[in-house]
């Protein structure tokens, strides 16, 4: 093990699996080890460096930023911020609304939460069985899952779980204390699980239907990963409150709750902020990804996501019983031995990350080729041949 695994592993807290690799740079699509060896990240670290590393669009902002003025409270103007906050919800929403910027994911729901409960007065949710929003304690009421709820048991206010994809679940729990309905367009974490077509369209006329809020969580499917800029567009539906985090800055800490003008005029002054939240840094980041994501390129997403899929389809059998996902949020289903199929992946120089119990999923950077696609294909026939 490496003298920087070894003291993680000794002075932080054992949360997080080991995966027994170190780097020291990143480059393009790959990551790189001290002694230079390359791994092709066709995860884009979590999902998160959609354009990879060392990217000279985000790198010349952010450089330009860290020079300038990388921290500024939100209680001063900044001309970065302004833009990013102007064009992130224009590319949302085709009504008026206004963004809250804070640093995760996590950050986003919580915000989106106490949002919905300050436009409604009320407190009782309804969320997905098997929805993943992030664990802090009110993403983690949303959350599902006994193993990461477990020891935090009751946690807040009301929340109801239906299943995912199921219209009449959602019209049938919905009562007049409910504020909202929290719901990923696809279930990443849980296992690239989309939803049928239409099933957001209904859930959005439900929602409107019943007076109840229709929250979107793209912290993971948003900023371009399925093809479209949020995946909910595809369906043509608007959400009351959109969550983004992940990719949105290129690779830096952020969080993002778009929120229409309605739900933005009941939001009380001071009853939610965030120091760091919609840094200049941060925000110069989204500027660098917003500009980036122009049609041309979240065409070439889909595009790249179909021959992916398809090509993966080809590994069908035995071992790969199916392939799931949309534009470049891709899974293969491995009932038996996912892990051993992830660690031969490491093996064999490239790196994906698990999704639910059964899933390897691949989240890999914008800016990849087929050949690395080809590649990554290559060597996952080459691990399970040798399963
Ligand atoms: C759909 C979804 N929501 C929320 C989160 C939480 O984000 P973070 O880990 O940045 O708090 C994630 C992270 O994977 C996610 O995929």
């Amino acid at each position: 093990m490496s003298i920087a695994l070894a003291m993680q592993q000794k002075f932080m807290l054992n949360m997080y699996p080991n995966r027994g690799l170190e780097f020291r740079r990143g480059e393009g699509v790959d990551l790189i080890t001290a002694g230079g060896e390359r791994y092709l990240d066709m995860m884009s670290n979590y999902g998160i460096n959609v354009l990879g590393y060392n990217h000279p669009r985000v790198n010349g902002a952010l450089i330009r930023q860290l020079q300038d003025l990388p921290a500024l409270h939100c209680s001063f103007g900044s001309d970065v911020r302004a833009l990013a906050s102007w064009r992130l919800v224009q590319r949302t929403l085709r009504q008026a609304g206004r963004v809250y910027w804070s640093n995760s994911g996590a950050e986003a729901v919580e915000a989106a939460l106490k949002l919905a409960v300050m436009a409604t007065g009320k407190k009782r949710f309804v969320a997905c069985t098997n929805g993943y929003h992030g664990k802090t304690l009110g993403a983690l009421s949303a959350t599902d899952g006994d193993k990461y709820r477990r020891s935090f048991e009751p946690l807040l206010w009301e929340f109801s779980r239906i299943p995912f994809d199921d219209p009449p679940a959602l019209d049938q729990v919905l009562d007049d204390e409910t504020a909202a309905f929290i719901v990923e367009p696809i279930q990443g974490e849980s296992g690239i699980l989309a939803a049928r077509d239409g099933y957001l369209r209904s859930a959005r006329e439900i929602c409107t239907a019943r007076g109840v809020l229709l929250i979107l969580d793209e912290i993971q499917t948003g900023t371009g990963r399925t093809g479209t800029f949020l995946a909910s567009a595809r369906e043509g539906i608007e959400a009351d409150i959109i969550c983004l985090g992940k990719g949105l800055a290129g690779g830096l800490a952020v969080g993002a709750t778009v929120v229409s003008a309605e739900i933005a005029s009941r939001a009380v002054r001071s009853s939610h902020t965030s120091t760091f939240g919609g840094n200049p840094l941060a925000c110069a980041g989204v500027n660098a990804i917003l500009d980036y994501l122009e049609d041309a390129e979240l065409e070439r997403i889909s595009r790249l996501g179909l021959y992916f899929r398809q090509e993966m389809d080809r590994l069908r059998g035995d071992r790969v019983t199916a392939v799931r996902g949309r534009g470049l949020m891709i899974g293969a289903v491995v009932p038996e031995r996912r892990d051993e199929v992830l660690k031969g992946l490491q093996r064999e120089k490239v790196l994906a990350i698990p999704a639910g119990n059964d899933v390897v999923r691949f989240l890999p950077p914008y800016i990849i080729e087929k050949e690395h696609i080809d590649r990554t294909l290559a060597a996952l026939h080459a691990v399970l041949q040798k399963l």
